[in-house]
């Protein structure tokens, strides 16, 4: 007769429960069973011991973005974290995002995001061209194609360092995710910003905080989707910005300018 290894076994859990007004990690034994993710826990508690624990999640398939924690104090998607990545002896500890507001257990108000969202100005289409003639390189379409990827699960938001400690960043600082939906637009040959008296590069500095940003690449890390928000959005959007402030001919436009005012 041949015996096989039992595939389920009880995890210890520890989740953070609690609200506006404070709260703390609250420990739970609770089965696992192979091939389970996170979330799957997660809905686990609530349906056996925990039935008001509150959790986001839409999609469980790592598409929608609305089920961001983090476990362990690593920002993560729980519905794409297998529990086989965690040793069966070790706590596995779920907290909501640090760098947002606490609106209960799991779920934190994000609607920063959304703010920044809404500074950022859209595509301007180009004023010589109808709708159905734009026509760009594929290179070009490749590039922003990297950037659509986004499931808009503000991981790379709650990571960076530059808000997660500091909340009096958040006013100036814009966050990867939207200095990268800049850098898109700036790259974007048909974007007609320009015309429109409109400077990505400046903005980026002067209304965005782009020169908050050093580099770290710790968003980049997180990001569910491997979009390499660093070396191909921030970094080159520095390159343009700093290209932009010394270029002679800007400079004196500047200067100009200044004098005429
Ligand atoms: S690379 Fe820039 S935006 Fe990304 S985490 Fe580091 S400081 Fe923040
Ligand atoms: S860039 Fe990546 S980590 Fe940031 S919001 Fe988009 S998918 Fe999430
Ligand atoms: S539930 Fe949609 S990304 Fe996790």
């Amino acid at each position: 007769m041949t015996t096989t290894a039992s595939t389920s076994y009880e995890a210890l859990f520890r989740v953070w429960r609690g609200d506006t007004g404070g709260g703390e990690l609250t420990d739970f034994r609770v089965e696992v069973n192979e091939g389970e993710v996170v979330l799957d826990i997660i809905h686990r508690l609530q349906a056996t011991q925990a039935p008001d624990l509150a959790v986001r999640w839409n999609c469980k398939a790592g598409k929608c973005g609305s089920c961001s924690a983090e476990i362990n104090g690593r920002p993560r998607l729980l519905c794409m974290t297998r529990m086989s990545v965690f040793s069966r002896t070790e706590t596995i500890t779920v907290t909501p995002l640090r760098a947002f507001p606490v609106v209960r257990d799991l779920v934190t108000d994000v609607g920063f995001n959304y703010t920044k969202a809404r500074e950022i100005p859209s595509f301007v289409p180009p004023p010589d061209l109808a709708p159905g003639e734009y026509r760009m390189l594929q290179e070009d379409v490749d590039r922003s194609q990297e950037f659509r990827k986004c499931i808009e699960c503000f991981l790379c938001q709650d990571t960076c360092h530059v808000v997660r400690d500091h909340e009096e960043n958040k006013t100036a600082f814009a966050g990867p995710r939207f200095l990268m939906r800049v850098a898109e637009l700036d790259m974007h040959p048909l974007d007609a910003a320009d015309s429109a008296g409109l400077d990505r590069k400046a903005t980026a500095q002067d209304e965005h905080g782009l020169g908050y940003c050093n580099i770290t690449k710790c968003c980049t890390e997180v990001c569910p989707e491997g979009i390499k928000i660093t070396d191909n959005a921030l970094i080159p959007l520095k390159e343009r910005a700093a290209d932009r402030k010394y270029d002679p001919l800007v400079w004196l436009g500047n200067k100009i300018r200044r004098r005429g005012e």
